[in-house]
């Protein structure tokens, strides 16, 4: 009799030509391992390849081309894993001529790109998560979107719907068209807009405590919170997408006369953020202009063990965690209470990732050890 597996994994991964990996076939432990290698030996270029199978793209938002080793023509990536929606192999490829990029899931091309995101369940964990808090509200968008449209059935195609709706509203605001012409692409964007924020709001909703609870854990007593910062005001207390459509229409009629003269649409989820607070001296303050560099990477990481969260609960699975260099640059006390907090609640695989072996001698003891160098990786 077998069991049914409860937690994602990546169990074989095969590269061909990705960054500075020109072959590399490997078996990853169930429970993950722990990879150590110097500056620049690929260690980041291992989670990116692991992840990009999760969203077809880069986490550190590189363009496949640069992906592609050095002087070849194109990559390949492919994995077996106990996947959290049933797959059990995802593979890409990728060629530089023509930028063409072949998914395929379980042998077969999926019928969109976006029924295959979010094969696997996996979250990264990286220093460059700073950026999700003193970043612009843009980054906080991109995380939204990421997150809803891994773990929200619908959320993708409203994003795509309402992007489209923009791009052509836009292009008629350029031009000077007239309010007629503009209504036509108004029911689109309304409809698709109101579901992006409704979809927001109830996530921010949902996802508020866990942020609290876990920024608290880890700065031991600090308090912070999250949440959904919509341009559209009041459409962050509901989670009717109707509503959240009408309050998108009322707040475009009071902009009318400025987005003519601008030429852009002015309010929408295009212009969202998430708000991250601290509370110091009686007053909520944004961690974007207040946070100290620890605080900002205290957030970041909570709002990645969120994300998990999310992933756990939409999927009913624990995600697979990659963890790169994540500890460099906070204290001592913070390193500890984050993977003390991350091995209680992240049960699931682990890989990581440091330069120094004593860097992950206190984590994951148990986990084993490997060694890379200049894209070979020694087991
Ligand atoms: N397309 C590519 N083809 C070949 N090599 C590449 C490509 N892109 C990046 N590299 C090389 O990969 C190396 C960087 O790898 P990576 O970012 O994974 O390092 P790292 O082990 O994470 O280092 P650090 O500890 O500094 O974060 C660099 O030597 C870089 O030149
Ligand atoms: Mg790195």
């Amino acid at each position: 009799m077998t069991v049914a597996p409860t937690s994602a994994a990546f169990r074989e991964l095969r590269l061909r030509q990705f960054r500075n990996f020109a072959e590399l076939d490997l078996r990853l432990p169930p429970a993950g391992v722990a990879i150590i290698g110097d500056n620049g030996a690929g260690k980041t270029n291992l989670l990116e390849a692991l992840y990009y199978l999760e969203i077809f793209r880069s986490f550190r938002g590189a363009p496949d081309e640069r992906l592609v080793r050095f002087g070849e023509d194109g990559f390949f990536a492919r994995a077996a894993v106990d996947g959290a929606s049933g797959a059990s192999e995802v593979a890409v490829g990728f060629e530089r001529r023509g930028r063409r990029k072949r998914v395929s899931v379980n042998g077969a091309p999926p019928e969109r790109l976006g029924d295959a995101l979010g094969s696997v369940g996996a979250v990264v964990f990286s220093p460059s998560d700073v950026a999700l808090v003193a970043g612009s509200p843009a980054e906080r968008r991109r995380f939204l979107d990421i997150v809803l449209s891994l773990n929200r059935p619908g959320y993708l195609p409203a994003l795509q719907r309402y992007r489209h709706a923009l791009r052509n509203r836009n292009a008629l605001l350029r031009t000077g068209a007239s309010p007629a012409l503009l209504l036509a692409w108004e029911s689109g964007l309304l409809e698709s807009g109101g579901r992006v924020m409704a979809m927001r709001a109830e996530w921010a909703l949902l996802a508020g405590a866990g942020f609290s609870r876990r920024y608290e854990a880890i700065s031991q007593g600090q308090s912070a919170r999250l949440a959904y910062a919509p341009s559209v005001p009041q459409a962050g207390e509901l989670v009717d997408a109707a509503q959240a459509a009408e309050l998108l229409r009322g707040a475009l009629a009071r902009v009318a006369v400025r987005e003519r003269d601008r030429g852009v649409t002015l309010v929408g989820p295009h212009r969202d953020d998430l708000a991250l607070l601290v509370h110091r001296a009686g007053e909520d303050r944004d961690l974007r202009d207040y946070g100290s560099g620890g605080q900002q990477r205290t957030a970041a990481i909570a709002l990645r063990m969120v994300e998990a969260e999310t992933i756990r609960q939409a999927r009913g699975r624990e995600p697979v965690v990659l963890l790169d260099d994540v500890f460099a640059e906070l204290d001592p006390g913070r390193s500890r209470r984050i993977l003390e907090l991350l091995e209680e609640e992240e049960p699931g695989q682990a890989i990581l990732t440091a330069p120094k072996q004593s860097d992950l001698e206190v984590r994951r003891g148990s986990l084993p050890h490997w060694r890379i160098e200049d894209g070979k990786v020694l087991a």
